[in-house]
């Protein structure tokens, strides 16, 4: 079988982790890929850095053209983060038709439908499950396994850095920024931590999700946001007194053909599933009018765990790839969805 020639763009916290995980489970890997997977490059700010890679020696390059477009190589992983050049590179390697998974709720928030659009045009498709909730499969599941329901809501802990701070704040009394410094150890936080203590993460990781669930575009400007930077250890004593704890909650309702969308800090009892998750975990309940409630749990952040979701799509991908080489490059008839778009 033809080897899938993977192109890394970014080899931070979650490209080294695909990398070593695809080392450490490289059997399990290419036997439900049906094909050897290679990372044959990967595209970095800084050559010399040092990285932990598990033994595997992808080259080097600071050239996005020896990765996005390159014809060498079939599959582009995205985990560069930030809207731009994230944002050129997929279009690029899309349009080139190159298959393209990326971990990026920055850009697929923002420019889900030109990612499409991108995918069309070059005969290529995107996969995004990393985009939100780490390792927690929730992208295909609302497009697939749930999607003969109509979704009534979608809500939970999305963002796992200030999850990861509430907790510490609420069980150990620590600083607010000594939680944060902790998380940016873990590799849990965004380049730019802002956007996860803001709350413009989890908006964005809500808009996608919100957009797949309700079949509409919702982009993160239609999420009323409202991170945690207020939130004080008077707050945490207080709602401790009464039985509540505190967490940053990302909620998307449908009411009378409306959708509501919003993320904010709210006190919930004790009693409440989502009081329990903890650190970086995650939890997303997902509604539907067949299906009634269901929950999504696991870790929300981190190198392994996103590198579960990363590499759990190139399979994915692999598998699309392989029939399109089958079909002699034309599109079989299923086609990924985002609203709005044409069907591939
Ligand atoms: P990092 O900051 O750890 O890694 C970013 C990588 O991209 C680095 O290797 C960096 O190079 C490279 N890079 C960044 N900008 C450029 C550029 N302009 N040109 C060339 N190389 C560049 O980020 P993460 O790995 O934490 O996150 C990556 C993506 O994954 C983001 O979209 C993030 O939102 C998403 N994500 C992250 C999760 C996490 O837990 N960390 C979980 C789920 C999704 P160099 O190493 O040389 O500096
Ligand atoms: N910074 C993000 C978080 C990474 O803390 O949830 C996972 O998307």
């Amino acid at each position: 079988m033809k080897p899938v020639r993977i192109g890394l763009l970014g080899l931070g916290t979650v490209g080294s982790g695909v990398v070593r995980l695809l080392e450490r489970n490289r059997d399990v890997i290419e036997e439900k890929a049906g094909a050897p997977v290679q990372v044959v490059r990967a595209l970095v700010r800084d050559p010399r850095k040092a990285r932990d890679l598990g033994g595997a020696r992808p080259e080097l390059t600071t050239d996005p053209a020896e990765v996005a477009g390159a014809p060498d190589i079939d599959m582009v992983v995205e985990v560069l983060g930030g809207t731009e050049p994230a944002r050129d590179y997929i279009l690029r390697a899309l349009r080139a038709g190159q298959f393209v998974v990326t971990a990026n709720k920055d850009v697929m928030a923002e420019y889900g439908a030109d990612v499409f659009e991108a995918a069309r045009a070059g005969g290529a498709e995107v996969w995004f499950e990393a985009s939100v909730g780490g390792g927690i499969p929730i992208i295909r599941p609302l497009k697939e396994s749930l999607g003969a329901n109509r979704i009534q809501s979608v809500l939970g802990i999305v963002n796992g850095t200030t999850n990861y701070i509430l907790t510490r704040m609420t069980r150990e009394g620590m600083s607010f920024d000594d939680a944060l410094r902790e998380a940016q150890r873990l590799g849990y936080a965004e380049p730019d931590p802002r956007n996860d203590v803001d709350g413009i993460d989890a908006a964005r990781k809500l808009a996608i999700l919100a957009s797949i669930g309700f079949l509409s575009r919702i982009t993160p400007a239609d999420v009323y946001t409202e991170g945690i930077g207020s939130i004080g250890p008077r707050d945490i004593e207080h709602g401790r007194r009464l039985g509540w704890t505190v967490k940053l909650l990302a909620i998307a309702r449908e009411r009378d053909g409306a959708i509501e969308a919003r993320v904010h800090p709210a006190f919930i009892p004790l009693h409440h599933p989502l009081a329990a998750v903890s650190g970086s975990l995650n939890a997303i309940f997902v509604t539907g009018d067949a299906v009634g409630e269901t929950m999504f749990y696991g870790r929300g952040a981190g190198d392994m765990p996103t590198a579960s979701s990363v590499l759990g799509d190139v399979i994915g991908a692999a598998r699309s790839l392989a029939l399109r080489r089958l079909l002699g490059g034309q599109r079989p008839e299923a086609a990924p969805y985002w609203p709005g778009t044409v069907l591939q």
